[in-house]
């Protein structure tokens, strides 16, 4: 089945093309069986290797923009494992820019996973405390003068990439599967659901969310998929109006002809557990079945805690999320390599 891309607006903004994409929709069929429902995924978490995960679907529209800016060098900022970080450090790389990071924690004895990625792609790194973190303007600043000292120019990408322009990554990826509803799966017996009832998926800083929110209601075919982000940073609330404060601003930053609701931001709460980037082994448990049941790799600060809603919800309430359901699976990979000590405890003790 085929269908027509929708025309993208006039002002809609411009993307480069480090993300490999479409990335693949297929069915989990043990999962499926397990819970009772359609459980699909969307794998997002091979977009790339070093690249891979959601943040180069947004950092292909930011980089497009550093470079009509005539940016030499890219600065951006997150916690000391950063996924978004390593990917601008890679994407900064591959394309002959510096790359500086204002990276929030200590700076660790030994290197690990996305941190020692940074490194591997030539990132100059500042390590912050959480005070001089919320002040990070002022180093932005230092950081922005030196630059331009040197001849060159900064661009600044926010934390997750998550502002107007980056938010169309996930903008282009509504529209990306809109084109894959209906299809033929290569090696998978069944082909993607000709609808969604819902799309489930991490919400960190919420441009996930909000460009898949966008999407949907750009899309002219007006359909009634449900889109929930499992907060596992921050609280529901908090989650919710960051989702929402970027839509506002993403809306009015290109003048888009829509307006959303309330209704629209579904938040799935209740699964950070014991806070950020802090596993349980329930959660570990959650990601070691999903690997042996269907041979994906999910991570234990985001796609984990968020799959783990997800099962769970299911569990106690086999209705909730409809039949048909879309995992977006948001990368992240690299962080089981920072917990090897937890998953030592799972499988040596
Ligand atoms: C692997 C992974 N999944 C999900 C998210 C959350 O995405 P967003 O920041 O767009 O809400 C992030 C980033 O924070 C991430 O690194």
């Amino acid at each position: 089945m085929s269908k027509k891309l929708p025309k993208p607006e006039l002002s809609e903004p411009e993307r480069l093309n480090g993300a490999r994409i479409p990335t693949p929709v297929h069915k989990l069929p043990r999962l499926s069986g397990e819970y009772g429902v359609n459980l699909y995924v969307k794998r997002d978490d091979l977009t790339g290797f070093v690249l891979g995960g959601n943040k180069i679907r947004k950092l292909d529209y930011l980089l497009f923009d550093a470079t009509q800016h005539g940016a030499t060098a890219l600065i951006s900022c997150g916690r000391v494992q950063s996924n978004h970080c390593r990917a601008v450090a890679a994407l900064a790389a591959s394309y002959g820019l510096e790359s500086i990071l204002i990276l929030r924690g200590e700076k660790p004895d030994s290197l690990r996973s996305n941190l020692l990625l940074d490194y591997l792609f030539g990132a100059q790194v500042f390590y912050v405390t959480e005070a001089e973190y919320k002040e990070r303007e002022n180093l932005r600043r230092i950081i922005e003068h030196q630059i331009v000292d040197r001849g060159g120019k900064a661009y600044y990408i926010p934390e997750g990439g998550s502002n107007p322009i980056g938010t169309f990554g996930y903008v282009n990826m509504w529209r990306e599967l809109t084109m894959q509803l209906g299809s033929e799966v290569p090696n998978y017996d069944e082909p993607v659901p000709s609808k969604f009832d819902s799309i489930v998926f991490a919400n960190g800083s919420g441009g996930t969310q909000a460009g898949l929110i966008l999407g949907k209601l750009l899309d002219e075919e007006k359909v009634d998929t449900r889109i929930v982000g499992v907060n596992v940073c921050y609280d529901a609330s908090e989650t919710f109006h960051l989702v929402k404060d970027l839509l506002w601003k993403t809306v009015a930053h290109f003048s888009l002809p829509l307006s959303f609701m309330a209704e629209d931001i579904e938040i799935l709460d209740g699964f950070i557990g014991e806070g950020y980037a802090l596993s349980r082994r329930e959660e570990l448990n959650c990601i070691a079945h999903v690997a042996r049941q269907e041979g994906v790799l999910l991570d234990p600060v985001y796609s984990g805690k968020a799959m783990h809603g997800l099962l769970e919800t299911l569990k106690k309430s086999p209705e909730h999320f409809g039949k048909n359901i879309l995992f977006v699976h948001t990368g992240g990979g690299f962080g089981n390599f920072n917990i090897e000590d937890a998953w030592s405890e799972v499988f040596l003790k």
